[in-house]
This record gives structure tokens, C-alpha cells and sequence, in this order.
């Protein structure tokens, strides 16, 4: 189950000197052939799904196929939401399985950036969840020319990151130094010096939006310089794209499945060339030896209600639905009767949470405390509750090959 702590993931890319790509998927295509990548190098990834791009796909049912890919994979991946648009879009993604969210406020005034940014912070680290947050304004849009969309790029400016990650708490800071989304007009012109003095003055994990055309050399300047996690999209979609254009040139009848049978081939050798480039490929083993393993929690409820009919508790389970599964953090809530009439309990709850930090936050949560004290606790006389932590399933072929006590105990410090 090699989901790692991104926090870790990139704390350990900062201090080794390499960058982890986030690689935004689009469809089922692109995600193999990113994981495969990342198997092939034995290189840690981030598997990257921005809001910009929901309109061309239902965001919860690709996200049950990247946790799937995920924990099936050998490699450390760890998924993250990018260019979340709000707080509810943090809370979305959270529950649908992202360890990372980026909140991207760059195009408001600081001030503003920072209040919604460190809105964010306070509920995603509640969970346990990784912040990346933008300072700058990268312009462009992921996947298209960049001339289609002029807007002004605005550098960071070193004072204000200084005061930016101390005011929202970011783990962090997607940079503006000259890179755009999407394709470039001309040759990128980066302002290093500016990427060097931020660096020297955060000391946090850099993150570059916009990889797509820059130089072998630009890179490796980049990620000298503090960067370590580079963003890539579009040289993917347009490998993509030109693949499928390629194969239709070449067997004018084929159908869909002709059509886009390249297109994993294509994506995985470009993802590859960047893992080795940005020197994250053969990294894996490190990885997972010493950044924390992903590990939610179940908390389980089993109890009886003995002065309320069955309806009365289906009544009260509908009700927890409603309000429970809303709390940032919780991922699913599953409520049942036992199968067995003579069994000790009668009812059962079971609420999975993102994070063991769930826990607590959920535990206080004003909404919790509300339905806990006034609706459920009165009649759920007799219960047990109990916090699992979700160590993997028999069906991953992984889960036996990792010292999951050892990995409990082996945060990065
Ligand atoms: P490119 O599409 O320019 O590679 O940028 C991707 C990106 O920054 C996603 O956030």
C-alpha cells in the first residue's frame, strides 16, 4: 500500500536535491501510464488531478481508479487535488482520496490570498493533508497555448513568500519566476536569481507550475535552486495527441480503441525521461523506507438501542449520514444491522477517516458533538467504538513486504 505522506515525499525531494513530478491525469490512459513510468524508474510520484480539468471527467469515479492504482502500485505515490478553486473544493477532494490539496488564491490581492489560503491549511493539516499554495501568478492555462491566454505574470516577490508561508502554513510554495501553463510562444526566460534568494530565505519544498517546455537545462537549474516538485501536462496531452493523430493517419478505419491504443506507450516514455531528468528515478526504496506510509483509520461503532424500534435507529443512521459524512476529514460512512439475529450487538457504524489526525478533529467537530450528544448517544445504551488503522487488504500484493510497525514509527523528523 505505498500511498506516502506527501509532506514527507517532498521533504525528502528537498533535501536530496531532486523533484518528484505531479503529472495531472485526464483519463484512465494517462494514469497507467504515469504509475507505469513511475514502476519502470522505481521513482516516487504524485498523481495530480486539477480542478480546471473536471469538466472532462466525473472527478470521484477517476479518483476510485487513482486510489486503486495507487495502492496496487510498488512505488511511493502520493495524490494530489491541483488548483483547488475553494475550501469545499479541499474538503472534496479530501474525500475522495487525495493526501495533498493545493488551494490556488494567486489571482487575489495578498491579503486575500492569504486568508483563504490559511483557511485551508487549518481544516486540510486537521486532516492530517499536505498544503500547497501559490504565491505569484503563473498565467496560462494547462493544455493550451499560452498566447490564447495573455494574462500578466506576476513574480513572487521574496518578501511577501516570507510572510505568506508564515501566515498560512503552507508545506509548499508554487513559485512564479517565468514559467507559464501550456504551450509557449518563444523560449522561456526564468529568473533564477529570484528562485535562489526565495529558496534561501523559505527553506521549504518549491514547487514549479508549467514544466512543459522548458530546457533539460532550465530543470536542473530549477531543482538545484530549492525546486521539488515540478508540475507537467500538457507536452503529455500533446504526446498524446499527436499519437492518436499519427495512428489515425495510418489505419483510416480504425475505431476508438485503435485510436487511442498508443497513447499510454507515448505518455509513459515522456513521464520517464522526466523522472530520470529530475532525478527521481531509482528513488523508490528511499522513499518509502523513510517517509510515513498512508495509513487511514476505521472507526468502528458497534452498539445496541434498546428503547428505540428499527425504525427509529434507521431513522437516526439517515440523519448521521447527512451530517457526519460532511465533516472535512471522513471519507465514507457505512451504517448496518448485524446479519445475525443472536449477535451481541445489533447495530454497527463505521466512518473511515482520511488520517489518524481525523480522529481528533472529527471527534471536536461542533457538528459531531451535536449529533453525538443530542441525537445518538441517548439511545445507543450499550456500544463499543474502536479506531483501526487501515493497514492494507489481502488482495494487494505489497501489503506483506513492509514493516507497517516500524513504518508507524518511522515519520520523517
Ligand atoms: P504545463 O501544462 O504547462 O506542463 O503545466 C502543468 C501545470 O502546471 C499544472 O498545474
Amino acid at each position: 500500500m505505498p500511498m506516502v505522506d506527501m509532506k514527507d515525499m517532498l521533504t525528502h525531494a528537498y533535501r536530496n536535491a531532486y523533484a518528484v513530478g505531479g503529472f495531472d491525469l485526464v483519463s484512465l490512459d494517462f494514469l497507467e501510464a504515469i504509475v507505469a513510468a513511475a514502476e519502470q524508474t522505481r521513482s516516487p510520484v504524485i498523481l495530480s488531478l486539477a480542478e480546471s480539468h473536471f469538466e472532462y471527467y466525473d472527478f470521484e469515479l477517476v479518483m476510485a481508479a487513482v486510489e486503486t492504482a495507487a495502492q496496487r502500485a510498488s512505488v511511493p505515490i502520493a495524490i494530489h487535488l491541483d488548483h483547488g478553486a475553494s475550501h469545499a473544493s479541499a474538503v472534496r477532494a479530501i474525500r475522495y482520496g487525495c493526501n495533498g490539496v493545493m488551494v490556488d488564491a494567486s489571482h487575489e490581492i495578498f491579503t486575500g490570498n492569504v486568508a483563504l489560503t490559511r483557511n485551508v491549511v487549518e481544516m486540510a493539516h486537521a486532516c492530517g493533508i499536505a498544503v500547497e499554495g501559490e504565491l505569484g501568478y503563473v498565467a496560462g492555462v494547462e493544455g493550451e497555448d499560452a498566447q490564447k491566454h495573455p494574462g500578466e505574470t506576476i513574480y513572487t516577490s521574496i518578501e511577501e513568500a516570507e510572510l505568506y508561508v508564515q501566515r498560512t502554513g503552507v508545506d509548499f510554495l508554487a513559485v512564479s519566476i517565468g514559467t507559464v501553463h501550456g504551450r509557449m510562444r518563444g523560449k522561456p526566460r526564468l529568473d533564477f536569481e529570484r528562485l535562489k534568494r526565495i529558496n534561501e530565505t523559505l527553506h521549504v519544498p518549491l514547487v514549479i507550475h508549467g514544466g512543459t517546455g522548458l530546457s533539460d537545462d532550465q530543470f536542473r537549474r530549477l531543482i538545484g535552486n530549492g525546486v521539488s516538485k515540478i508540475n507537467y501536462y500538457t507536452a503529455l496531452a500533446d504526446t498524446a495527441a499527436a499519437r492518436i493523430r499519427s495512428d489515425a493517419r495510418n489505419d483510416r478505419t480504425c475505431g476508438y480503441t485503435g485510436l487511442t491504443k498508443g497513447i499510454r506507450d507515448a505518455i509513459r516514455s515522456e513521464v520517464e525521461r522526466c523522472m530520470v531528468l529530475w532525478g527521481s528515478a531509482g528513488r523508490a526504496a528511499e522513499v518509502l523506507a523513510q517517509c510515513g506510509l498512508w495509513q487511514p483509520i476505521h472507526h468502528v461503532i458497534v452498539y445496541n438501542a434498546a428503547e428505540s424500534s428499527a425504525s427509529e435507529v434507521a431513522a437516526i443512521m439517515a440523519r448521521g449520514h447527512g451530517v457526519l459524512s460532511e465533516i472535512p476529514g471522513v471519507r465514507r460512512v457505512v451504517t448496518g444491522w448485524s446479519a445475525q439475529e443472536t449477535s451481541r450487538f445489533r447495530y454497527c457504524w463505521l466512518i473511515e477517516f482520511a488520517h489518524r489526525k481525523v480522529i481528533d478533529s472529527y471527534r471536536d467537530h461542533p457538528d459531531h458533538v451535536a449529533f453525538a450528544n443530542d441525537v445518538f448517544r441517548p439511545v445507543a445504551n450499550e456500544r463499543i467504538s474502536l479506531d483501526f488503522i487501515a493497514m492494507g487488504t489481502t488482495r494487494q500484493q505489497t501489503y506483506d513486504k513492509f514493516d507497517f510497525e516500524a513504518q508507524a514509527s518511522r515519520r520523517m523528523a
